[in-house]
């Protein structure tokens, strides 16, 4: 145990919030490697993207073979992605980072795949994987970011409830199709 208090002292804190204005959000006490939550934050951002451009392509594709209940879910799908999306670029941008939204090396950085497949089936099942995937690399970010960036840390913790869901809801649609 030393003398000092739990928290910073209010002069110092003060003082410290005026250095370095120009970073915005990002003061003196960020705990993380900026770098690398960003580094990390864009590779979720990809996975977002590849995410919601695989729904949207189920989407319209199973519309065309008259699947209107799966259509349905994968078009609600691309709607929460796209907003997955939105949410770690805002984050990226108050880091001081800049979200990659290049399609160059999309697929590199995703952590999820992208594949259509042929059949509703294949289709379910490719996106189950997906959320799969997307559900173990949030948990592994959400433990990495600990207390050293709680907000970055939230943010993905919410993504991560809502992949949840995706992967019960693909699940669910892939019973109903039978075997
Ligand atoms: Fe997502
Ligand atoms: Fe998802």
């Amino acid at each position: 145990m030393t003398d000092q208090p739990f928290l910073t002292d209010v002069k110092t804190l003060r003082e410290r919030a005026r250095m370095h204005i120009e970073q915005g959000a990002l003061t003196e006490g960020y705990g993380a490697n900026r770098d690398n939550v960003v580094k990390i934050l864009n590779e979720a951002l990809a996975t977002e993207i590849v995410c919601t451009l695989r729904y949207k392509s189920h989407y319209f594709r199973a519309e065309g073979i008259n699947a209107s209940v799966a259509a349905q879910e994968f078009l609600e799908h691309a709607d929460q992605e796209q907003q997955h999306a939105d949410w770690l670029a805002e984050r990226i941008v108050q880091l001081g980072g800049k979200p990659n939204f290049s399609p160059e090396g999309l697929l590199t950085r995703s952590h999820a795949e992208f594949v259509e497949g042929e059949t509703l089936r294949e289709m379910v099942v490719e996106d189950l994987v997906a959320e799969r995937i997307a559900i173990d690399s949030y948990r592994e970010i959400a433990r990495y970011l600990g207390d050293q960036d709680p907000t970055s840390r939230r943010i993905i913790e919410e993504i991560l409830a809502q992949e949840e869901e995706h992967a019960d809801d693909m699940a669910g649609l892939l019973e109903g199709l039978g075997s």
